[in-house]
């Protein structure tokens, strides 16, 4: 288990769960310095995670389940310990131009990941800016590394770099992935004259990660990205052409929501959509906004998608907790509503594994930390299966992480015999997506115009609709940790309850059926009559 062959024997519960595929983060071979999204091999499995028959077991294992197998791409950088960059930097002529190269440190650039130090006065840490450029006293030039210096970025420029990624996708992809995530694609297109950044203006020191006080529009996202990643597309096209199933990428491009548009390429190429996982004010105006200016951009027939959390944010439930200064109960209440909104409204939901238990950070002691760049390993603690030291994720004593904390909400196991356990009602959301026709591919988005009475979203109350030709739901969400009664521009007192985020009834006025009144963070679909 914590393996490839553990994944396979998983999937009962992935397919229980209701989930209808899985993303695989990266299993290659790998020094490790980032997760094992510092690759030093393509096209095989890491010893520690299995091998390629235990890959192909996984895969043949999933489709008999219906599920979808998606895999990481990470073609933004490999490890320094891969062959193609020992070449580069031993200036072998078939791979020199392999990887981003300069006499001179030629920009502003900054690395994605700062230099940690310990901060005497507090004994926490302050970051510091770290150079984009690494000397490589090898090649006797700089190197470009927009993460760790580990990682040093390929140079997509070179049509030899793009035809190594188009045979590695090629090799996955005759293993029967359905596709894949790619890693910060938007980095691999950067200004060619690789020109200086220009500082942001909005930055607040201290705010954020050091490399948030440039704007970063020459060394990410830029057009060429696009174009890059429509080569990726045409890889996909071939396998599609062949058995007509389809093949499809979700893109990791942290850029400006407005951009998202150009990271849609037909119907196999889909950005994810980050909004939620970012800091923002937890209101229901915000949420609401952006939810409407999100659709409002998706291009016609393209799928949407959204994103509850990842291994590189923290938690669901304690970013809830930070942003409403609620308990962990409370702010798991909100974190099911808001998953709620999520799968209600049209699109892709992404949810990370544990996050349908209500999972919390774990503490992690300092000597278990693998993260040294980012210390996101309190997000990373592994599946709490059952009880017990490690729970049920390793037979080992020690896990590489220890599991996600067990808190008042136990175990899998224990969730999955208690009706109103968190994964209980995962189920029962998951289901209900996947049977209702408002909530299918069909069923149009319907803005909060159509529902509420004012001309601005309701600080506290979300609400917004699905519906077909036959039937219509509405989802409403109330984001304070009070009660909060809202009126309506329709009556919905002859509504039929679906689901409510706290397996409460949801409170319509005894005289007022356009009014309805709902507990604090419960949220609510209804089908309307
Ligand atoms: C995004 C991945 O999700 C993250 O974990 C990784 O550190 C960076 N890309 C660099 O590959």
């Amino acid at each position: 288990m914590g393996d490839l062959a553990g994944i396979t024997e998983k999937l009962d519960y992935v397919q229980e769960t209701g989930f209808n595929g899985f993303w695989v983060t990266p299993f290659y071979p790998s020094p490790w310095k980032d997760g094992g999204y510092d690759i030093s091999n393509y096209t095989d499995v890491d010893p520690r995670f299995g091998t390629l028959q235990d890959f192909d077991e996984m895969v043949k294992t999933a489709h008999s389940r219906n599920l979808k197998v998606f895999i990481d791409l990470v073609p933004n950088h490999s490890s320094d310990q891969h062959p193609w960059f020992q070449q580069s930097r031993a200036s072998d002529p078939q791979y020199a131009d392999y990887y981003v190269w300069r006499d001179e440190i030629p920009n502003n650039w900054q690395a994605h990941f700062p230099i940690w130090e310990r901060d005497e006065a507090t004994g926490g840490f302050i970051h510091k800016p770290r150079s984009a450029w690494t000397f490589d006293h090898q090649r006797n030039a700089y190197r470009l590394n927009s993460f760790s210096p580990e990682q040093p970025d390929l140079n997509w420029e070179n049509p030899q770099v793009r035809k190594e990624f188009a045979d590695i996708m090629r090799f996955w992809l005759e293993r029967g992935v359905d596709g894949f995530r790619v890693d910060v694609v938007d980095h691999i297109g950067k200004h060619p004259d690789l020109l200086d950044e220009d500082p942001n203006p909005h930055y607040v020191s201290g705010q954020g990660w050091p490399r948030d006080a440039l704007l970063n529009r020459n060394s990410c996202n830029y057009p060429s990205a696009v174009t890059y990643i429509k080569e990726m597309a045409d890889v996909l096209a071939e396998y599609e052409a062949r058995d007509g199933r389809p093949r499809t990428i979700v893109a990791e491009a942290h850029v400006p929501m407005e951009d998202y548009a150009n990271y849609w390429i037909g119907n196999r190429v889909m950005p994810f959509n980050f909004q939620s996982v970012y800091e923002r004010p937890w209101n229901a105006r915000s949420y609401q906004k952006t939810y409407e200016d999100y659709h409002n951009l998706v291009p016609l027939g393209a799928m949407p998608t959204h994103v509850l959390g990842n291994h590189d944010e923290p938690r669901l439930v304690d970013r809830i907790m930070a942003a409403t200064h609620t308990s962990p109960r409370e702010a798991r209440r909100a974190a099911r509503s808001l998953a709620m909104v999520q799968m209600t409204l049209p699109g892709i939901t992404y949810t990370y594994m544990g996050d349908e238990l209500g999972a919390q950070n774990a503490e992690i002691p300092e000597h278990k930390i693998n993260d040294s760049y980012l210390r996101r390993d309190p997000q990373r603690a592994t599946m709490p299966w059952r009880t017990g030291p490690t729970g049920g994720f390793t037979t080992a004593k020690e896990g590489w992480l220890p599991p996600i904390p067990f808190g008042s909400y136990t175990s899998i196991r224990a969730q999955q015999s208690n009706k109103s356990s968190h994964l209980a009602y995962y189920r029962k959301l998951l289901s209900l997506r996947a049977s209702h026709s408002a909530l299918s591919r069909a069923g149009v988005f319907i803005p909060m115009t159509a529902y509420y009475r004012g001309d601005r979203p309701h600080k506290d109350i979300l609400v917004f609709g699905r519906a077909t030709c036959q039937n219509e739901t509405v989802t409403i969400m109330n984001f304070s940790k009070e009660d909060r009664e809202v009126r309506l521009e329709r009556n919905i007192g002859d509504s039929l309850l679906l689901l409510s985020g706290l397996d409460q009834k949801l409170e319509i006025h005894p005289k007022r059926p356009d009014t309805v009144r709902l507990k604090g963070f419960q949220s609510a679909i209804i089908q309307t009559k």
